[in-house]
C-alpha cells in the first residue's frame, strides 16, 4: 500500500456524503469494521520498509481521525439511527403552527384610542412608576387630604415619594408642564391599587386617560365627545346619563354611565338590578391643576377623563370574572380575535 493511495482513501472520506443512518453504518464498517479498511492498513504497515514506516504511520493515523470525525459530524446533523431522517414521511400533513391572538384587553384598548384618535387625540404614553408629585400633589390632593384614600396605593418602601400609579391621570401633568395648548390626548395604559383580588377587582388594571385643554372648552364639549365615544363604541342604541361627582382635580366633577349593554337596561346581575354600569370619571380640569403647570387658567380651560378598559371589555365580550384576563390562560386568551 502506497501513500497515493492512501491519499485516494482520505480524498473519498472527505468527499463522503449520506442521506442515512444506513449509509452512515456501511461507510463506518467499511473504515473501521472488524475486518475494514484500517485494519488491513496496520496490518499492511507491519510489513512496510523501516524506511516508510514512519510517513506510512502517520499518514494511516490521519485516515483513522478523518473517518471517525466525518461519522461524528455525520451524525451530529441528525443522520443516525431513528433519526428523523429515516422516518420521515413528506407526504405526512405538517404540524400546524399556533397563531398568537391579542389579549382582549389589548383589543378593546386599541379600539377605544382608534375612536379618539379619529377625532383628533393623540396617543401619549407615561411611566408606571410615578413619584409623589405627579400621581398626587400636581393633581390638587395635598398630602393628608382625605381623596389619597380613595386610592390604596403600592409605596416603594424605602422611599415613600415613588409608587406605582394608581391613575393614569399623571400623565395629563407630565403633558401639560411640556406642551404649550391647544393639548388633545389620549394616555392608555396600566395602573396599580393594593385592592383584594376577586372577581369583580384586581390590583393590576387599565385605564386611558383623556384631557383636552384650548381656549373656551366648556362642559358641552366634554359631553359631546363622550357621547360620541359611546356610540362608536358600544352601539348607537346605548344609553347614557351623567351624575355628579368629586375628583380632587375636576370642579365639576362627574361620573359617566351606559346603559347595561347586556340586559339592555332592563337589570341583571351585572349591573345589580340597576340597568346602568359605569364607565368612566370625568370633569372640568380644576384650575389649581392648570396653574400646577404653569398653563394661565383665566386663559385656558379645559376637560378631562378616566375610562377604565376592563369594565367595558367584560361587558364586551360577556366576561364574569376581572381575574381572567390576567391569568393567560391560552385556552382562554385564543377565544379572542382582533377585528
Ligand atoms: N383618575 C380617576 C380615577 O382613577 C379617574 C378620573 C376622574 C380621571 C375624573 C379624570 C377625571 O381625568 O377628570 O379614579
Amino acid at each position: 500500500m502506497g501513500s497515493e493511495e492512501i491519499e485516494g482513501l482520505l480524498e473519498e472520506i472527505k468527499s463522503f456524503q449520506a442521506s442515512s443512518a444506513a449509509e452512515v453504518e456501511e461507510f463506518r464498517v467499511r473504515f473501521l469494521g472488524k475486518k475494514g479498511v484500517l485494519r488491513e492498513l496496520f496490518a499492511q504497515l507491519k510489513e512496510a520498509d523501516a524506511s516508510s514506516k514512519k510517513e506510512l504511520g502517520q499518514l494511516i493515523n490521519q485516515v483513522k481521525e478523518s473517518a471517525e470525525q466525518k461519522i461524528a459530524a455525520l451524525k451530529n446533523a441528525g443522520i443516525e439511527e431513528g433519526s428523523l431522517i429515516d422516518v420521515l414521511d413528506l407526504t405526512l400533513p405538517g404540524v400546524a403552527q399556533n397563531l398568537g391572538t391579542r389579549h382582549p384587553i389589548s383589543i378593546i384598548k386599541n379600539r377605544m384610542c382608534e375612536i379618539f384618535e379619529k377625532i383628533g387625540f393623540n396617543i401619549s404614553e407615561g411611566p408606571e412608576i410615578e413619584t409623589d408629585w405627579y400621581n398626587f400633589t400636581a393633581l390638587n390632593i395635598p398630602e393628608d387630604h382625605p381623596a389619597r384614600d380613595m386610592q390604596d396605593t403600592f409605596f416603594l418602601q424605602t422611599n415613600p415619594d415613588i409608587l406605582l400609579r394608581t391613575h393614569t391621570s399623571p400623565q395629563q401633568i407630565r403633558v401639560m408642564e411640556s406642551t404649550k395648548p391647544p393639548i388633545r390626548i389620549i394616555c392608555p395604559g396600566r395602573v396599580y391599587r393594593n385592592e383584594t383580588i376577586s372577581a369583580r377587582a384586581h390590583c393590576i388594571f387599565h385605564q386611558i386617560e383623556g384631557l383636552y385643554i384650548d381656549e373656551n372648552v366648556s362642559f358641552a364639549d366634554l359631553k359631546q365627545t363622550l357621547f360620541h365615544f359611546t356610540k362608536e363604541m358600544f352601539g348607537k342604541e346605548t344609553k347614557t346619563r351623567f351624575r355628579p361627582s368629586y375628583f380632587p382635580f375636576t370642579e365639576p366633577s362627574a361620573e359617566m354611565d351606559i346603559s347595561c349593554l347586556i340586559c339592555k337596561g332592563k337589570g341583571c346581575s351585572v349591573c345589580k338590578n340597576s340597568g346602568w354600569v359605569e364607565i368612566l370619571g370625568c370633569g372640568m380640569v380644576d384650575p389649581a391643576v392648570l396653574e400646577n403647570c404653569n398653563i394661565d387658567s383665566t386663559k385656558y380651560s379645559g376637560f378631562a377623563f378616566g375610562l377604565g378598559v376592563e369594565r367595558p371589555a367584560m361587558l364586551t365580550y360577556r366576561i364574569n370574572d376581572i381575574r381572567l384576563f390576567f391569568e393567560n390562560d391560552i385556552r382562554f386568551l385564543k377565544q379572542f380575535q382582533s377585528a
